[in-house]
């Protein structure tokens, strides 16, 4: 059986101490033993964070890592940096940092492997925009993102991993994929998982929903046979909607 997961994605939100405050909320306020929550915070706030949680249902997660091991890279964290904070997860592959800081395939693939040496899960992101969206090539859109990055591991690595299907349109605009949409698109991402690397690894592996889910949507997107949880921004900032998306399977 493949794990329910709800990851928390706070992007360049909260100062240390509201961070660490929400943290503390979220780790009381969760109950559950049957989901993996995920709090994806600023890198300056992880140790913190990870000191603060006592909930075994919970972990951290870091929302990028460097695409080198070390060295002469000023502002760079990397993969390595990341895991001995406590941090079991690294976000990798958002369409903001594709868009906003030039992400390439190239440059994933790097970072992935960076990720999977250092014993971090890759919450792998992909989806499409707009345009792509209303031309009606998604499926092939989100496929190819596949195939350039983690179809290039080899199945013990991709095992590993937690899937992430964005599409942009609906990251922070209030526009949610319909039930239907995200769907749809999930059974694709899974169809080409099981022809890449077979049905079990498909049916084993994690593909969570995120764009505008929040405590009201998030119980119908679950319902989903495809969709295994959500990556979820603004909602992951107030810790009683977060918690209500935790609750909503
Ligand atoms: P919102 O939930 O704010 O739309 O953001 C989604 C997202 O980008 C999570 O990574």
């Amino acid at each position: 059986m493949r794990k329910k997961v709800v990851a928390g994605n706070w992007k360049c939100n909260t100062t240390l101490q509201e961070g660490v405050a929400l943290a503390k909320e979220v780790n009381d306020l969760v109950s559950t033993s049957d989901v993996v929550v995920i709090l994806g915070t600023p890198f300056i706030h992880i140790t913190e964070v990870v000191k603060t949680i006592s909930n075994s249902a919970i972990s951290v997660a870091s929302q990028n890592c460097a695409a080198e091991p070390k060295g002469a890279f000023t502002g760079e964290v990397s993969a390595e940096m990341v895991a001995s904070t406590g941090a079991k997860y690294v976000i990798l592959g958002h369409s903001e940092r594709r868009e906003y800081y030039a992400e390439t395939s190239e440059i994933l693939n790097k970072k992935i492997a960076l990720a999977l040496e250092n014993n971090l899960t890759p919450i792998y992101c992909c989806g499409e925009p707009l345009e792509v969206r209303e031309a009606g090539e998604q499926n092939q859109f989100v496929i190819n993102q596949l195939q350039e990055t983690i179809f290039n591991l080899s199945v013990e690595d991709f095992k590993k991993l937690i899937i992430a299907y964005e599409p942009i349109w609906a990251i922070g605009t209030g526009k949610t994929a319909t039930t239907q949409q995200a769907q749809e698109i999930h059974k694709v991402i899974r169809d080409a998982i099981a022809a890449k690397f077979g049905q079990a690894v498909a049916d084993g592996v994690s593909i969570l929903y995120g764009g505008s889910c929040n405590a009201q949507n998030a119980k119908e997107l679950f319902a989903n046979p495809d969709v295994d949880g959500g990556l979820i921004g603004g909602a992951s900032l107030k810790a009683a909607d977060f918690n209500a998306i935790v609750s909503a399977f």
